[in-house]
């Protein structure tokens, strides 16, 4: 019970690491608000998960939904003491045909959605005065540059990046700010990218997965649980003294 009492929000937990995440935290005391734009499934999840946690309607592109959705769990809760910002898209093309509206949407999402849900949440965080704990999703995309996939890698930086500046900026408050980089994780977010390079690769359903799958040096693609430790961790007491840091969990893909 490594988080017992405390709260906690997470963007994009209706399903896949966010969902694991909310489930691990629970499993460890918490009680978890899980913020999706698709609250049908929010509502499901947070019903399969019991009584620790709740189902809140967010959409991390638009500020009206994030301080709706986070004054919201803090009058649930009685204040928020972790973030999860896990909400995210991916998306894929050839340079010559990224198009402009995809690009802004996908910054938006990945990258205004972070910094802005940050911002409500610390916010927060400072007024109350008892620190608190923020999680980014980074990626294994974020650490370099991939062919097909420009802009998804290109918001991962720039959450890597935002995650120190932010990092160094809120510790003065007790607000430890880290990042976990996942590298390829099985689920309906790579079910996606599968087709993606299905369609960009000429490759057969479920080749890209197997391919990325056995070029990790663990051996198989990762599961949502394999990332669950480290998200347990960053949200203790135990991890005080890190700051603004990005961690790779990934069976061995990328070293930093
Ligand atoms: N799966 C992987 O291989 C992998 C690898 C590296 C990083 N990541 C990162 O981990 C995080 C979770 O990935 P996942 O595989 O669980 O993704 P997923 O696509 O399965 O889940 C994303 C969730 O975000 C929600 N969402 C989408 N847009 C939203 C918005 N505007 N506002 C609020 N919620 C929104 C979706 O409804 C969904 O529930 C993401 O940040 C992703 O980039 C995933």
């Amino acid at each position: 019970m490594r988080l017992a009492g405390k709260t906690a929000l997470i963007t994009g937990a209706a399903r896949g690491i966010g969902r694991a995440f909310a489930e691990a935290y629970i499993r460890e005391g918490a009680r978890v608000a899980i913020a999706d734009i698709d609250l049908d499934r929010a509502r499901t999840s947070a019903k399969e998960l019991g009584d620790s946690a709740i189902a809140v309607r967010m959409d991390v592109a638009d500020q009206t939904s994030i301080d709706t959705a986070v004054a919201e769990v803090i009058a649930e809760f009685g204040g928020i003491d972790i973030l999860i910002n896990n909400a995210a898209l991916f998306s894929a093309a050839p340079i010559v045909e990224i198009e402009r509206r995809d690009y802004a949407r996908l910054f938006d999402i990945n990258v205004g959605g972070t910094l802005f849900t940050m911002q409500a949440v610390a916010r927060h965080m400072i007024e109350r005065g008892k620190g608190g704990k923020i999680i980014n999703m980074a990626s294994q995309a974020g650490r370099r540059g991939e062919a097909l996939v420009a802009v998804y890698c290109a918001t991962k930086a720039a959450v890597i990046s935002l995650t120190q500046s932010a990092g160094l900026n809120l510790i003065e408050h007790g607000i430890n700010v880290n990042a976990i980089a996942p590298g390829v994780v099985d689920g309906e977010h790579w079910d996606g990218v599968d087709a993606f390079f299905a369609k960009y690769e000429g490759k057969a359903p479920g080749q890209k997965k197997r391919e990325v799958g056995a070029a990790v040096p663990f051996g198989r693609m990762g599961q949502a649980e394999d990332l669950t430790g480290m998200a347990i961790f960053l949200a203790t007491d135990e991890a005080r003294y890190i700051v603004a840091q990005t961690y790779n969990v990934d069976g061995g893909n990328w070293m930093s």
